[in-house]
């Protein structure tokens, strides 16, 4: 009796125990539910909004034909601000924490967020075009840095590499991998080319609002950081320079460029995670010859 007096508290103690642990891991579960549910919700009605847009004149074609030597970067927000009005969209950046113009237009050395203004587009001139834009309530997000004219082969390496860096993103944003895998994949293609990676610009999830969780670093380690579910939209954007990989926020509260003026390529597309693979949800159709 005496031994079975003593065991049987601790029985009961091990029953207890593991309904405790039960019921806590239930609440757990069903916060990660909750979570998922809110933040990371499906967005999928993202989807289809490049193509709706327009299924027949794309979004990069058409600005990209008038990126010539002469005009300046205001008239191109004119040429994006009709293009997306005239299809029933609405431009998301115009408005966004008092962001004054359609799209950004970012020229050489300016990373992101260039402010369209008297910038003169000159022969050799990178020019980034960074859209988001939503219809029927779904954002999408993307971006492409166009060479104009002739520009040398390092300034087109650079292009390349980070298109490359965008494609293995992409590639690596497959349900049951994690951010990690993807910012690992461009951190890879990026620095193996010998360019940089700009910490402290990230990619995000898009869909309801511009800007949601989770952040997409273009740096980091494999199998770290939120897994990816079915359904999540996120954009994976690449931001690489020729030198440092430092920049510097302008006077103007917006413009974002290279600390050390080296030349800068972004790259960017809303995708979309689903079971058989990534879906481009901003897919470039028609890019003029010439132009990479
Ligand atoms: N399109 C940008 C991005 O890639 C965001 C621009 S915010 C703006 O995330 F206000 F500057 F437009
Ligand atoms: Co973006």
């Amino acid at each position: 009796m005496t031994a079975h007096s003593e065991r049987a508290p601790t029985l009961y103690g091990i029953v207890a125990f593991k309904l405790i642990r039960g019921i806590f891991l239930l609440m757990l579960a069903m916060k990660t539910y909750a979570l998922v549910g809110e933040e990371l919700r499906p967005h999928f009605d993202a989807a289809v909004l490049w193509l709706k847009l327009d299924p027949e004149t794309e979004f990069f074609d058409h600005v990209g034909d008038r990126i010539e030597p002469g005009i300046t970067t205001a008239e191109l927000d004119d040429v994006a601000d009709a293009f997306i009005r005239e299809r029933g969209g609405v431009s998301a950046s115009r408005g966004y924490r008092g962001y004054p113009a359609a799209i950004c237009i970012s020229p050489n050395d300016v990373v992101v967020h260039g402010i369209p203004g008297a910038h003169v587009v000159a022969e050799g001139d990178l020019i980034t075009i960074d859209v988001g834009a939503s219809l029927d309530g779904a954002i999408a997000d993307s971006a492409y840095t166009f060479g104009v004219g002739a520009i040398d082969p390092e300034t087109q390496r650079l292009l390349d590499v980070c298109q490359a860096a965008l494609d293995a993103g992409i590639a690596a944003a497959t349900i049951a991998n994690r951010i990690g895998d993807i910012s690992h994949a461009v951190q890879e293609v990026v620095e193996g080319a010998g360019f940089a990676v700009v910490r402290s610009l990230v990619g995000h999830g898009v869909g309801r609002h511009y800007h949601e969780d989770p952040h997409v670093p273009n740096f980091g380690q494999p199998g770290r950081g939120p897994r990816l579910s079915e359904g999540m939209t996120i954009a994976i954007e690449p931001m690489i320079t020729v030198g440092s990989p430092e920049v510097r926020l302008h006077d103007d509260g917006w413009t974002i460029s290279t600390e050390d003026g080296s030349l800068a390529a972004h790259f960017e597309h809303t995708v979309a995670i689903l079971p058989d693979g990534p879906r481009i949800l901003t897919p470039r159709v028609g890019v003029p010859a010439g132009r990479t």
